[in-house]
């Protein structure tokens, strides 16, 4: 076994819990009657769409898109690309976006860009984590869970090089940024 930083709780899967609940109960006001298409960015946004959507009791479909913009490490490469695509058309449909964290916001900008020009009828953006001290190109985000300062998470889903993805809390890690 290779040696691991300590992860430092930030938000206790209590916290989570209840503004996840928050969030639900947002989204169930606009999207009760709109049959929404929940589209999960892949792999970080796993635990939370699988926790948010079973709070939404009204018809909505999931789907997955894979996205890449990072290498190993915590630094972002700032090139983003479909690494994993729609298995079906989301034109006419109301889409609304499960976003695991905002950083840069440059994946979330690519990714809604690419989404607009398959013609929804609506697009929207939820993100659990939104780091608004890195941002390096606007993001508005329409349903956010948290804002988180300027540390590197994990837990939740969220992973440095695939690990700590299984943390219930979500975490920082001592010396990296
Ligand atoms: P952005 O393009 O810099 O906004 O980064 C977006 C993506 O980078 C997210 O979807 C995450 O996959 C990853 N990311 C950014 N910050 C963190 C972090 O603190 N922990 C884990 N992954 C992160």
């Amino acid at each position: 076994m290779d040696s691991q930083p300590k992860p430092q709780i930030l938000l206790t899967r209590q916290e989570i819990e209840a503004t996840v609940s928050r969030l639900a109960t947002e989204i169930t006001g606009e999207y009760h009657d709109k049959h929404p298409l929940l589209i999960g960015v892949l792999k970080g946004s796993f635990m939370f769409m699988a926790d948010l959507i079973r709070l939404l009791d009204f018809p909505l479909e999931v789907e997955f898109i894979g996205v890449s913009s990072y290498g190993k490490g915590s630094q972002t490469s700032g090139k983003v690309k479909v690494v994993q695509g729609l298995r079906s058309p989301i034109k006419g449909g109301n889409i609304l976006v499960i976003e695991d964290i905002v950083d840069t916001g440059l994946t979330t900008a690519f990714l809604l860009d690419y989404l607009r020009k398959k013609k929804p009828a609506s697009l929207k953006l939820c993100v659990l984590t939104d780091k608004p001290s890195r941002r390096q190109i606007p993001v508005t985000i329409d349903y956010l869970g948290f804002t988180v300062p300027d540390k590197f998470l994990v837990g939740y889903g969220l992973d440095l090089d695939e690990k700590f993805r299984n943390l219930p809390d979500i975490c920082f890690l001592e010396g990296e940024n």
